[in-house]
């Protein structure tokens, strides 16, 4: 354990089986955090809990869950909160699919609403009145630049992020001169093996040469996380892409945005 942020207790990491999660996992576990980590696959998540307790002598507790379910959602924070403190909450796991709105099969863009909007809301419901109740606490929430604006293509998944931000804003307003925090992260494009789930990897956004590695996108999203900042976007070009739709007329962002997404 560590007092690094003033944070004692233990921290709990959504979509730790891979990508940005298992990365957030590596970079609290070298603070000495003890950690609880929730995704599908159990195996990946073991052998990445071996590695973290044999280098950094830390807690680690795996818990294999889907998280497009809500009751396993609710387990989930009852297995990790009763008789724990958590005071990280890192709300990263997220799924997106590549693909016209019309198609009709509906199977993973009704997972991505489950997990990225009821699943991190849930925990987020929970999490909140914890935090309060224990004194303090942080939640990183993953969004992504996609949150601001439409996306012709992904559609699902820009309007799930949107509400990401929407909530966080929201509720860290509400949450202003306590000392729980809410932190919406945006990353852009990223190095993980999210593009390929989604079957987006040969769209400009992600065919545009070298991505950013998750290790060092995690580090910025920590960071914020860890100094209580409401948003943080990752690259000058996602903070360029955020500005736009101040810039231009509300019914040209679609247009824009389709233009990455091709
Ligand atoms: N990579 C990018 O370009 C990018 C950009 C902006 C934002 N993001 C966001 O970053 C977050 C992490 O994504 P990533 O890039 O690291 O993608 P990734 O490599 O595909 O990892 C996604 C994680 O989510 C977990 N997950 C998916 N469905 C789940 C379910 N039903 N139940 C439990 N866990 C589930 C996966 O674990 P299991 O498969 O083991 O369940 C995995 O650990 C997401 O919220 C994503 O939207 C990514």
């Amino acid at each position: 354990m560590t007092s690094q942020g003033g944070l004692r207790g233990w921290t709990l990491i959504t979509g730790a089986s891979r990508g940005l999660g298992r990365e957030f996992a590596r970079i609290a576990a070298a603070e000495g955090r003890d950690l609880i980590l929730a995704a599908r696959r159990g195996p990946e998540m073991e052998k990445l809990a071996d590695e973290l307790r044999a280098r950094h002598k830390i807690a680690v507790e795996v818990i294999a869950t889907d998280l497009s379910n809500p009751d396993e959602v609710e387990l989930l924070w009852r297995r990790a909160a009763t008789r724990r403190r958590i005071d990280i909450l890192v709300n990263n796991a997220g799924l997106s699919r590549y693909g016209p709105f019309s198609d009709e099969d509906f199977t993973r863009e009704d997972q991505s609403v489950r997990v990225n909007v009821l699943a991190l809301t849930i925990l987020m419901k929970r999490a909140v009145p914890h935090m309060l109740a224990a004194g303090g606490g942080r939640i990183l929430n993953v969004a992504s630049v996609s949150g601001f604006a439409p996306g012709p293509g992904m559609a699902v998944y820009h309007a799930t992020k949107a509400y990401v931000l929407s909530l966080s804003e929201a509720v860290a307003e509400e949450l202003r001169g306590t000392s729980v925090t809410i932190t919406a992260f945006c990353p852009g494009a990223t190095a993980t093996g999210f593009a390929k789930g989604a079957g987006m990897e040969g769209t400009r956004l992600f065919a545009q040469g070298r991505l950013p590695a998750a290790a060092k996108v995690a580090r910025a999203g920590w960071r914020a996380m860890l100094a209580g900042r409401r948003i943080r976007m990752t690259s000058l070009r996602g903070r360029f892409f955020t500005l736009l739709p101040r810039l231009v007329p509300r019914a040209f962002m679609p247009r824009i945005t389709a233009l990455f997404l091709k």
